[in-house]
């Protein structure tokens, strides 16, 4: 099961660079220095180098070995203004626009990204989760074979006897009205990132209607959805449409769908919409003691992740872990 020795463990073997894109915020200073003195990841903190310096020094926090990069002395700009106007020829970017928004810490980040100077990106300590997301959609874009990015989040309880409880819940964060070929490809999705994560997955179709019990177009929608999935990926086990009760109560599961596998023991959770799944994963976190990691982004050419505006040290410094192990 789940412990970020495993993740930690691959890094070592690999240290990935990963870039921050709130250089100056104490709680991503805090977590580089934790992470310089980890040795398993090198941290590329964007920001002013002297303000970068001064806030990690006033804050207490010693960054050496951090590279620290400013876009607005940055070398290869003329490269990377090139590159962004190519990948935004579609929009017709111009060279002046392109230099104006690489300003942007978020853009300039992803950017890094995108020319192979970093291997993963974690931003949105102080941006939007849309800030940070987007310029990720416009510029690493999604993997082949792959029509959208969209999100989960792996949900872990730790248990009475030690082993944790690890759940994986999509989409919390990105898709807000997901088509039945978008729910199909976040759950193959999220299936294939919750296995990273010591997952067998046993993928629930939520609804509030359990094999046709209720009426309506969301649980068709539901249903539709994890027909085409079990086609499109006949090597998982999936059922739906479910309640969540039939998902994870063997009890609820005998009486309501007694043949269904997965009913009784869902592990990985696929809501209906943006509304359903964020209002989820947050009950889970604040009345169900798990704790909740992501949204990690799905789908993406390279790992880019979003943190919560609320967020603390210790969990910029557990999403870079998984960030930059997803690399
Ligand atoms: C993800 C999100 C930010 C994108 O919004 P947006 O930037 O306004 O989207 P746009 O429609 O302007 O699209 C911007 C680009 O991203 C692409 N894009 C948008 N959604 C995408 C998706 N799910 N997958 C892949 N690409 C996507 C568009 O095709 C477009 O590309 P282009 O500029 O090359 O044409 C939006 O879906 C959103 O706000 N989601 C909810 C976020 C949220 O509030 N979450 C809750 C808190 S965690």
């Amino acid at each position: 099961m789940f412990g970020f020795g495993q993740l930690i463990d691959i890094l070592k073997k690999d240290p990935k660079k990963i870039v921050f894109t709130e250089g100056t915020d104490p709680r991503i200073l805090e977590a580089s220095s934790r992470l310089l003195a980890g040795t398993f990841l090198k941290p590329i903190l964007i920001g002013n180098v002297d303000e970068v310096k001064k806030a990690a020094e006033e804050a207490g926090f010693n960054i050496n070995g951090a590279t620290i990069i400013d876009p607005l002395t940055y070398d290869k700009m003329d490269e990377m203004v090139e590159m962004f106007c190519e990948l935004r020829k579609s929009k017709g970017v111009t060279p002046e626009q392109a230099r104006e928004t690489l300003k942007a810490a978020n853009y300039f980040g992803t950017m890094l990204v995108k020319m192979g100077e970093a291997d993963s990106l974690l931003g949105g300590a102080t941006y939007s989760t849309a800030d940070t997301v987007r310029p990720a959609l416009q510029l690493i874009k999604t993997k082949p074979g792959n029509k959208i990015v969209s999100s989960c989040f792996i949900m872990v309880r730790p248990g009475a006897t030690g082993e944790n409880e690890v759940l994986a819940m999509a989409d919390c964060a990105i898709n807000i009205k997901p088509s039945e070929d978008d729910l199909v490809e976040i759950a193959s999705e999220t299936a294939d990132c919750a296995k990273i994560f010591g997952v067998d997955p046993k993928i629930a179709f939520l609804s509030y209607s359990t094999f046709g019990s209720g009426k309506g177009e969301d649980v068709d929608k539901m249903r539709n959805a994890c027909e085409k999935a079990k086609a499109a990926r006949p090597d998982l086990a999936i059922e739906g449409e479910l309640q969540f009760d039939a998902a994870v109560s063997p009890r609820v599961a005998r009486t309501k769908c007694p043949n269904s596998e997965v009913a009784g023991y869902a592990n990985t959770f696929i809501f209906p919409d943006i509304n359903a799944g964020n209002i989820g994963y947050k009950i889970a976190q604040r009345l169900g003691n798990f704790e909740a990691y992501g949204p990690i982004l799905l789908g993406l050419n390279a790992p880019v992740n979003d943190l919560s505006r609320g967020c603390n040290a210790g969990e910029v410094y557990s999403m870079a872990i998984i960030t930059a192990a997803l690399a």
